[in-house]
């Protein structure tokens, strides 16, 4: 299998930020390896019709998060870098502090120390300064936060659009142009007015 992207899901809410990149990187033809933490089953529980064996099933290999001795625990083992989407503090907080106890921790920080892309889409609010302080320490050990901050230039329709836009901005930092929702000035050049047809079927959203 060529290299692929390690995908973690933890225990904030918006579970379907995860479940997005692996529809988007499997439409993409990118081999995805998926790893979940147990408060990750609950929130998928709680926010989805999922079953846990159908969120397996959506990645192409899955690993238990007690099973240290995987292959995305290694170093050696070469991947595109780790998404971790949604991202609670919790997990932001054991990164950024080098504790790796279990299988989601480790693969991220094994993405840090070999200097592959670490993009946390962290999501909590409202934010303390330890939560401030650990997103620093995450960026000066070269990983990224993106929370999924909806973006309101591109017009979303739907929630739907909204979550496949935050996702697909995630993407774009591990260099994947899997999604064109780029600002284009020619879209924006002025003010919309109330004969403009609505914005719901916009190709760029896609
Ligand atoms: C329904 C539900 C929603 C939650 N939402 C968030 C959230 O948005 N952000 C967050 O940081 N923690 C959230 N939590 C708390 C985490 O799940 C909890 O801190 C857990 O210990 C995190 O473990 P993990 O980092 O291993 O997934 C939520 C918990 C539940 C049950």
């Amino acid at each position: 299998m060529a290299p692929g992207m390690v995908i973690g899901i933890t225990g904030a809410s918006g579970i379907v930020y995860g479940v997005r990149a692996l529809e988007l990187l499997r439409e993409a033809g990118v081999p995805t390896h998926l790893v979940v933490s147990r408060a990750g089953g609950m929130t998928r529980a709680h926010e989805s019709e999922l079953s846990a064996q159908r969120l397996r099933e959506l990645a192409d290999e899955h690993h238990p998060v007690g099973d240290l001795g995987a292959s995305i625990a290694s170093g050696s083992f070469r991947t595109l870098g780790m998404l971790v989407a949604p991202c609670t503090v919790n997990t932001l907080a054991e990164i950024a502090n080098g504790i790796s106890g279990n299988l989601l921790t480790r693969a991220a920080d094994v993405t840090l120390k070999e200097r592959r892309p670490l993009v946390l889409m962290v999501r909590e609010t409202p934010l303390t300064a330890i939560h401030l302080r650990n997103m620093q320490r995450i960026t000066e050990a070269g990983g990224i936060i993106a929370p999924p901050v909806p973006a309101f230039y591109a017009a979303p329709g739907s929630l739907d659009e909204m979550v496949t836009h935050s996702v697909a901005r995630a993407l774009d930092l591990f260099g994947l142009d899997l999604v064109p929702s780029r600002w284009r000035e020619d879209d924006h050049a002025r003010t919309p007015t109330e004969s403009d047809p609505p914005r719901t079927d916009r190709e760029d959203m896609r």
